[in-house]
């Protein structure tokens, strides 16, 4: 899809969550905040000792931090974007595509903090070294990096995502934050995509391992944030036991490995699967386009 065409996309199909979403109406009573099978700990041993009740309590926690996540993704992103911009062409769709999707991702923020405020649960700490990454990034990132990085999460986002909007079973809060930002991320992806097919093909040998080893720590990044301690001792569990249940529940890493397999082919036309870095996905416990790592 060309540059223009994501721009009338915009204009013909954006939301207002303001308006969109009933902020008034009350959670409902006895619904799973995401498809259970999103929870990192489903299918573990620890998941089936709890209640239902619990287990509905883990994907309050565990979608507040994925909202948590997300606000602080989308706003290092705008940096990214707002940054790379001002050395482009401003009369151009390139441009304006990118202040509509500045635009989109402030929307998307606004939407996750009020859908924070009405979960009701975290704001959750990020550990040390994955604020560390994105401190850095946010002082010095390479344009193909920063794309990379924001296509990286959008993937995995609208995978997640894509399946918990499908599902009438969850609080319909959830359900329409994620059809929503499924909807716009769709064209963010593809403006990230062109982009990338443009950048990648002008980098030398180096930067082109450089960026593979950044879509191969991706997973891992996302990884630690997702599964961390204090989620779960805020939904009452052992922290850490419940933690490293989610670290080595084989269920968790094969679903992972599902949503990853449907988007990797891409990254490997680009040239951003290298041997090198394939040995670090696998490190990480994952295979880049194939089965999970034995
Ligand atoms: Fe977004
Ligand atoms: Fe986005």
């Amino acid at each position: 899809m060309t540059t223009s065409r994501l721009l009338k996309g915009s204009l013909q199909r954006s939301y207002d969550p303001e308006i969109d979403i009933d902020w008034s109406a009350p959670l409902v009573e006895d619904r799973f905040f995401a498809p259970p099978q999103a929870s990192a700990l489903y299918g573990s041993r620890l998941w089936d000792s709890l209640t239902r009740e619990q287990q509905i309590e883990v994907t309050r926690c565990e979608v507040a931090n994925l909202l948590n996540f997300g606000i602080w993704v989308e706003t290092a992103f705008m940096v990214f974007l707002a940054r790379n911009s001002l050395n482009w062409t401003y009369a151009s769709d390139r441009m304006r595509y990118t202040l509509t999707e500045l635009g989109d991702e402030t929307r998307h923020s606004t939407m996750f903090s009020m859908a924070l405020e009405k979960i009701d649960r975290g704001q959750f700490r990020f550990r040390l070294p994955e604020r560390a990454i994105v401190r850095g990034m946010l002082t010095h990132c390479p344009e193909a990096l920063s794309f990379v990085a924001v296509l990286f999460v959008e993937e995995i986002f609208d995978a997640l995502q894509r399946e918990g909007a499908r599902d009438e079973t969850i609080q319909p809060l959830t359900r329409m934050v994620y059809k929503i930002h499924v909807t716009e991320e769709a064209r963010h992806m593809s403006f990230a995509r062109q982009e990338l097919g443009k950048i990648i093909p002008t980098l030398n040998w180096f930067q082109r391992q450089f960026m593979a080893m950044g879509v191969a720590v991706g997973i891992r990044f996302i990884e630690r944030c997702w599964l961390m301690p204090q989620v779960y001792a805020r939904a009452g569990l052992d922290g850490r036991e419940a933690a490293r249940a989610a670290r080595r529940n084989p269920v968790r890493r094969r679903y992972y490995q599902q949503k990853i397999d449907k988007f990797v082919p891409f990254y490997r036309e680009l040239g951003l699967i290298t041997p090198l870095s394939t040995l670090v996905w696998k490190l990480f416990g994952y295979t880049p386009g194939g089965s999970r790592a034995a």
